[in-house]
């Protein structure tokens, strides 16, 4: 894995030239980062509800409004705008290893007008926050499980809080599951094979996901308050979005797994992406199921 040195930025000036860390559940890398914007996107249109729940939760504990927040491998800016728009007194700074993530956060505040609120760093998290010291809220969605060794990025993110300080990290258990056994009626207990699948190269290349955050942040001298799951689920009549959600996931699950399952399990796959019958963009029997977990902790007041 490559990246380049951190630095900080204001929007719309971002270095190129970097290359992160790309791997292959469907929900982060895989090389696409164009299929990877469009999913998370798409994952919070279809999942706001439950992000709203989750404001919530964080707000309870704010002691009010926080006034500067970090967004950790902030992406496409999701939690960025969810947070920009929850708390109006807040500046948001999105840090992320990819110039083009930032480029497309950028760009998006400028449309909704919430620019002026935000900054953006290119770094990487596990390297430290460079310039980052004194934050109300650290917000890491989808993210800390990337960032290698969590002991050095807890110890960044406290660093970056000011005593007292909250760090939201919200994580889901891998691979949504999308499909009924007999999806593929030749192929019966294909999401099975390719949950498990997906399970070893997760455990090769991200070894961190599926993780009890909360063990870690206790461990990194962060005062647990809060750590809930929820198992989500979206079924017909299904919001608009959700077939070309799990077509996109499922599109980046068979280029991550291929020659590491059985060609006809690959070919299965693919009926469900190629337009025809059994295409998961217009099927009735799509169910999207995803186990969303969130840990809320504190910097103590106390302490280095
Ligand atoms: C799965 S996306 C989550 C995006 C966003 N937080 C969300 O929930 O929609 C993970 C993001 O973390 C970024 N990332 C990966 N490793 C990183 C690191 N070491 N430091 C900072 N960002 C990182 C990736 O570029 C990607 O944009």
């Amino acid at each position: 894995m490559a990246h380049s040195p951190s630095h900080p930025h204001t929007p719309g000036d971002h270095r190129h030239g970097h290359a992160h860390s790309e791997h292959a559940h469907p929900d982060h890398g895989g090389g696409q980062e164009e299929g990877l914007a469009h999913l998370l996107d798409l994952d919070a249109e279809l999942f706001a509800p439950y992000r709203a729940r989750v404001l919530d939760r964080i707000a309870d504990r704010t002691g009010g409004s926080p006034g500067r927040i970090v967004d950790l491998g902030a992406g496409t800016g999701t939690g960025t705008f969810a947070l920009l728009e929850r708390f109006p007194a807040a500046r948001v700074t999105a840090v992320d290893t990819s110039p083009d993530m930032l480029d497309r956060l950028t760009a998006a505040a400028r449309e909704r007008g919430l620019a002026d609120r935000l900054s953006t760093l290119e770094a990487d998290a596990a390297e430290g926050l460079p310039g980052l010291a004194g934050a109300d809220l650290v917000w890491a969605s989808a993210a800390l499980h990337h960032f290698g060794d969590p002991a050095a990025s807890l110890a960044a993110i406290r660093a970056a809080l000011r005593p007292g300080g909250l760090l939201a990290v919200a994580e889901m258990d891998g691979v949504p599951r999308f499909l009924p056994d007999d999806a593929v009626p030749e192929r019966p207990g294909l999401e099975g094979r390719l949950r498990s699948a997906l399970d070893a190269l997760h455990t090769e290349q991200v070894p961190h996901l599926g993780d009890d955050w909360g063990a870690h942040l206790a461990e990194a001298g962060f005062a647990v308050e809060l750590a809930h799951a929820e198992d989500l689920e979206l079924r017909a009549p299904l919001p608009e979005g959700a077939g070309l959600y799990a077509h996109l996931a499922l599109g980046r699950i068979a280029g991550a797994l291929e020659g590491s399952i059985a060609d006809e399990d690959l070919a299965a796959l693919r009926t469900l992406l190629d337009g025809g019958r059994y295409d998961v963009r217009h099927r009735d029997d799509l169910v999207v199921r995803s186990r969303r977990e969130l840990w809320v902790a504190r910097r103590p007041e106390g302490g280095a």
